[in-house]
């Protein structure tokens, strides 16, 4: 067969209104075509979605060859500059993400449990009490400490503080709903042209220049950091200075601070949207609640803490999926698509895929313990896939379950409303609807077990990822 993929007859603009609720819209057309088919959305080129993992692994087998996840992200985040692991392709982006790996797996964050415990401990201690409040906002404050003190390595110093300022500014600006919005051709105009630069209105603009004024203190931050020698690296821009290629070589100034950028964009808003989730979908389930409860007061192990983790991330996606622009011709599920297109895993289907997960609906994090949990396992793509599949994923879950333990440690939370939250389309993710509302009510404060285990990768917990 060497035919098109089935897909919607409606002309682009009529698809584009339907991602309005872009769940269920992937969910009709699946229902309506199958698991492979296509759209064609404004600005884009034509796409085909994928709706489960062994179809998804049919356009990852050609990640190291033939296809481009970085050049779709490139017109969104210009500020992270030229050497972006997010917006790289080929070459160059193997040769970063193999320097980048190591500073973000197994024992370069081993020791950071004991610190996000902390960080999440401070700021929950200032949380109302028995009056609703919107958890996602809290998440976003703790994630963001999170990444200026352990990525950035952020102190108490005045240094720190203007980087503090500088770094936060940035998250808001890249973070604008009027920069999302923006049409793909009017944000490429507004890249390249002398004439936008000149127009501060213009959301590009504004978040290109908050990026050059934090440039001026992080490269000074490096710069100081680099005159430090012989100090043990304990946060990520330490591991970073310390890195060499194949070859011998460090990476430069420009390199670090495209890097460092671009993990604070890609993992502040994720790991907030995360666990406002997993809190969301927990206190509409008592059962499991109590379940966790229970494991944390024992403090044992976190065998149910990581599957409410992986349950939460599941039932809820974070990013409902992300694609490859082909540079060749694809043969997906026995049809054939061209060059040019772009091809999805749509985590929002997989990770519903009832034929790995019954009753995909509920929230059931057993689903990923004893003889369900490698079935379970093989379709959990909530951090991607390939060569590309999220290199933050293990300090993201690690973020998650501390984070969630800590918060469960010090209150007892009830959902405002009972009604569970729709999930509404945030720039690429897919946030709770009301922010997930929540009641904390005071509860005695439970010892503090010991530390997590060793951090292994939530995608693919028997390998070492040290390489990428
Ligand atoms: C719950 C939290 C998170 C989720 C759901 C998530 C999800 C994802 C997904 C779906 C991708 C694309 C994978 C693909 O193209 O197949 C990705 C890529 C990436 N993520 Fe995450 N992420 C999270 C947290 C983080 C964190 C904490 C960091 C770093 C501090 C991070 C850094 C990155 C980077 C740099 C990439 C690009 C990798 C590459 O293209 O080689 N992410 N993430």
């Amino acid at each position: 067969m060497g035919s098109l993929p089935p897909g919607s007859r409606q002309p682009a603009f009529l698809q584009t209104l339907q991602m309005r609720d872009p769940v269920r819209y992937f969910e009709t057309l699946r229902r309506r075509h199958g698991p492979v088919f296509r759209m064609k959305l404004l600005g884009f080129p034509p796409q085909v979605v994928v709706a489960n993992a062994e179809l998804a692994a049919e356009i990852y087998r050609t990640d190291g060859d033939g296809n481009r996840a970085g050049a779709l992200r490139a017109g969104y985040v210009s500020w992270l500059g030229e050497h972006s692991l997010l917006t790289n392709d080929g070459e160059g982006w193997w040769r970063h993400r193999k320097l980048l790996s190591p500073a973000l797996h197994g024992r370069s964050i081993a020791s950071y449990p004991e610190l996000i415990a902390e960080i999440a401990a401070e700021d929950i201690r200032k949380w109302p009490i028995g009056k609703p409040f919107a958890l996602r906002g809290r998440m976003q404050t703790i994630t963001l400490e999170i990444i200026l003190r352990l990525v950035f390595g952020v102190r108490d110093t005045e240094q720190g503080a203007r980087l503090r300022a500088g770094l936060m500014a940035l998250s808001k600006a890249s973070g604008s709903p009027a920069l999302f919005l923006t049409p793909a051709r009017v944000r490429a105009w507004a890249e390249t042209s002398p004439l936008a630069a000149r127009l501060p209105f213009l959301p590009t603009t504004r978040a290109n220049r908050v990026a050059k004024a934090v440039d001026a203190v992080l490269f000074a931050e490096i710069a100081r950091r680099r005159a430090e020698e012989g100090e043990d690296a304990t946060d990520v821009l330490g591991r970073l200075l310390e890195a060499r290629d194949d070859e011998g070589r460090p990476l430069s100034d420009h390199e670090i601070r495209d890097e460092l950028l671009t993990l604070l964009e890609a993992g502040l808003e994720t790991t907030a949207t995360g666990l406002s989730w997993t809190f969301e979908r927990l206190m509409r389930s008592p059962e499991v609640l109590a379940r966790l409860q229970e494991e944390i007061e024992r403090g044992e192990d976190d065998t149910y803490l990581d599957a409410v983790v992986k349950e939460a991330l599941r039932s809820r996606p974070v990013i409902f999926g992300m694609g490859r622009l082909l540079d060749r011709p694809l043969r997906i599920g026995g049809y054939l698509v061209p060059a040019g297109w772009v091809a999805i895993p749509m985590f929002s289907l997989i990770l519903h895929d009832s034929a790995v997960y019954p009753d995909p609906g509920e929230f059931r994090p057993e689903r990923f313990l004893g003889d369900d949990a490698k079935p379970a396992q093989k379709s959990f793509l909530p951090f991607g896939g390939g060569r590309r599949y999220c290199v933050g994923a293990q300090l993201a879950t690690m973020e998650m379950k501390v984070i969630t333990r800590e918060v469960l440690r010090h209150v007892r939370l009830t959902p405002a409303d009972p009604a569970p939250e729709a999930q509404r389309m945030w720039h690429a993710t897919l946030v709770p609807g009301k922010h997930a509302v929540a009641v904390a009510h005071r509860q005695p404060l439970r010892e503090r077990p010991p530390v997590v285990q060793e951090p292994k990768c939530p995608v693919h917990p028997d390998r070492s990822h040290d390489g990428g």
